[in-house]
């Protein structure tokens, strides 16, 4: 017997699964038409489910950012990119006791975190790849001048048994619409990247790895002089903010938050009962055009325009429907990574039929503090 989604208590997250294997599939067949190896970041889905799905497709390992979501992708993966520095024994501990048969990288940008993830691989009798981490325009993490990448490479070279492996970026900061405006962009990142690997190979020890990629740059990823890797995460799901900018298209958007219109009361309005404990609080990034916190999927042009925590306030300025109470709504999310980390089960569905449900597994911190 098969479970409408009419029947679900609601807000409920849902992820349309067709979109889901197309989105997955396109990715994969982009990576082997230009020869790149994928990592996907497993930040987005956090299910150990969905990377299986993408392993299953090719992907070459995974990329996390938090010890606990290498533990738990270490249940179905055997090559683990932790990529955020392994700063703090606690962190870089519990990376270097991951499952001896993981092959795992991290990612840093100084020498005091060479010092700390190199203790913690000695301590363990463990091999630890290292990424050095540069900053090509984020301005978040990474090392800026190529000089002193060159010497945390030099470090890591010299503290077996942590091994150089590459270099890794993040171009975060490149979140213009997919084109022209785009395109200098990444042209400028490419350029960079191609003076970066000049120097290593001219002065350092050469990184067999260059490691980058977003999913707003996904499909321009092979314009990327001397990339070898990439690693997306938002793919899988997409979001408001991915298809504002080009990166995919509306029919794209593979997760949305079903709500219900629980009050038509003040005229113009409607109130679901998705608020930002349901939705989050991200803003368009990238884009000041849209506004608002997420979008019907069925209505583009109705936002969420404001929330409380429990409540989502339908702005019905651009739109002649106007829904009665108790009416379902699919809410397309700005930022899907933080709203899919607000539940603890995701539900699977195909058009209108529920078929499955999966824990969101590696949501959270994964410790306990004995006192
Ligand atoms: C280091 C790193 N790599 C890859 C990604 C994935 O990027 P996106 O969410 O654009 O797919 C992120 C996202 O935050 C990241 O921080």
């Amino acid at each position: 017997m098969t479970l409408p989604l009419s029947d679900l208590e609601t807000p409920v997250p849902v992820v349309d699964l067709d979109r889901l294997g197309r989105n997955l599939d396109r990715a994969a067949s982009y990576a082997s038409r230009h020869g790149l190896a994928l990592r996907p970041h497993i930040k987005t889905h956090k299910s150990p489910r969905i990377a299986q799905e993408q392993l299953a497709r090719g992907a070459v390992g995974l990329t996390c950012a938090t010890p606990f979501e290498a533990e738990v992708m270490s249940g179905v993966c055997r090559d683990l990119l932790v990529a955020f520095p392994p700063v703090g024994s606690p962190r870089a501990g519990r990376i270097a006791a991951l499952p001896d048969d993981v092959d795992v990288t991290v990612a840093l940008d100084s020498l005091a975190s060479v010092e700390t993830i190199g203790e913690a691989a000695r301590a363990a009798d463990r091999r630890v790849g290292v990424y050095v981490e540069l900053d090509l325009g984020m301005h978040r993490v990474g090392v800026p001048v190529v000089d002193d990448a060159i010497a945390i490479a030099r470090a890591i070279c010299a503290r077996p048994p942590l091994e150089f492996r590459g270099i890794a970026f993040y171009p975060g900061h490149i979140r213009e619409a997919v084109g022209a405006a785009q395109s200098a962009k990444l042209e400028t990142l490419s350029a960079s990247v191609g003076e970066v690997i000049a120097a290593f190979d001219r002065a350092g020890p050469h990184p067999r790895v260059v490691s980058g990629g977003s999913t707003p740059t996904l499909w321009n990823t092979h314009e990327i002089r001397g990339i070898t890797e990439f690693r997306p995460g938002t793919y899988v799901y997409n979001d408001r903010t991915t298809a504002e900018i080009g990166a995919c298209s509306w029919d794209d958007c593979a997760f949305t938050v079903l709500a219900t219109v629980v009050s038509t009361a003040v005229p113009n309005q409607a109130v679901i009962d998705a608020g930002s404990k349901a939705l989050g609080r991200e803003p368009m990034r990238g884009s000041d055009a849209a506004g608002g916190f997420g979008a019907l999927l069925d209505r583009p042009e109705v936002a969420v325009a404001s929330m409380s925590e429990e409540h989502g306030i339908l702005d019905l300025s651009k739109t002649a429907w106007r829904p009665a109470v108790g009416e379902r709504v699919r809410v397309v999310p700005n930022h899907v990574c933080v709203v899919v980390h607000l539940n603890d089960v995701v539900v699977g569905a195909r058009g209108d039929a529920v078929e499955t449900t999966w824990p969101v597994a590696a949501r959270g911190r994964g410790y306990s503090i004995d006192v």
